[in-house]
């Protein structure tokens, strides 16, 4: 069987719509019939929130485990260090084909607690490795930084997506992003591929938007994918309610776009082998 598409969300920059593009384009897979896992590494646990309600991740983290229990977070590892096992862990089924690994807000301290630990950047891939050939894709959404569940993505990922809001400060730093991705890669001695930058959360035009947008296009031709997203009310609105964009307002300017991306990138991750 086919090994996975892994693919990560990641910028240094908070707030310009990874976990909107990570949930998304994962419910696009799983409507498409590719069986896909979301697996958020935030610990802020927003795809988490995406998928489901904060009563069924309280009742789920207590019963099942989150992500925490992969990294071996200590508070959430018995006396005896067992941990839960992955099926357990895995909410199956949050929207159609989609399965979650959610996350835990003690994912906070995971630098602090790992910081002497072997093999610290690749638990992620150890922990998914029995379970690879379930999935057709594997989706991951990260915190805005390269600390160690990001690293744990890009140690598994078959490929990172960056998304970009298209204004000075987040375009400024992506250069800064590719440089560190790249030195952490070599270090892994994992290639990672970088199937595209998605312009997101674009506000209303503005001329200084537009010249952002094309300097972008400018400096990475080849990178920028041709669909944007822009910021449509629709996307947080179906957060609120735990559903993707395609079943919150089918039809709409928003679930157009994100169809549109989630298939741009998706001929990418294939056109790439
Ligand atoms: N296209 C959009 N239109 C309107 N609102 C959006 C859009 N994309 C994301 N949002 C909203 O903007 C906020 C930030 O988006 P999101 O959480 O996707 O960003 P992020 O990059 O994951 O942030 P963080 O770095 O904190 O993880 C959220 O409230 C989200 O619902
Ligand atoms: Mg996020």
């Amino acid at each position: 069987m086919a090994e996975p598409k892994i693919v990560a969300c990641i910028n240094l920059k908070g707030g310009v719509g990874k976990t909107a593009i990570a949930t998304n384009f994962a419910g696009y897979c799983g409507r498409k019939g590719l069986r896909t896992l979301l697996v958020d590494l935030d610990p802020q646990t927003n795809a988490t929130f995406s998928c489901i309600s904060i009563d069924d991740w309280e009742e789920h983290a207590a019963t099942n485990g989150t992500v925490a229990n992969l990294f071996g977070v200590r508070s959430h590892t018995s006396a005896e260090g067992s941990q839960k096992s992955l099926d357990t862990i895995i909410r199956k089924e949050v929207w159609k084909n989609l399965d979650l690994i959610p996350s835990h807000i003690d994912l906070f301290t995971i630098d602090l607690e790992l910081a002497g630990a072997t093999a610290r950047e690749t638990k992620l891939r150890k922990a998914l490795a029995p379970i690879m050939n379930e999935y057709d894709m594997i989706v991951c959404d990260c915190p805005p930084n390269l600390t160690i569940p990001t690293q744990n993505a890009l140690a598994v990922c078959t490929h990172y997506v960056v998304p970009i809001s298209p204004d000075f400060l987040s375009a400024i730093g992506v250069g800064l992003l590719l440089i560190q991705v790249s030195k952490f890669c070599d270090d892994m001695q994992v290639e990672p591929k970088l199937a595209g930058m998605v312009l997101s959360r674009i506000g209303r035009p503005a001329i200084h938007r537009q010249l952002t947008k094309n300097s972008l296009r400018e400096r990475f031709p080849e990178d920028v994918l041709d669909s944007e997203i822009n910021e449509r009310v629709a996307v947080s609105e179906a957060v609120e309610q735990h559903i993707s964009i395609y079943q919150y307002a089918p039809g709409s300017p928003a679930a157009s776009e994100f169809s549109a991306m989630s298939e741009e990138l998706l001929g990418r991750l294939d056109s790439e082998e």
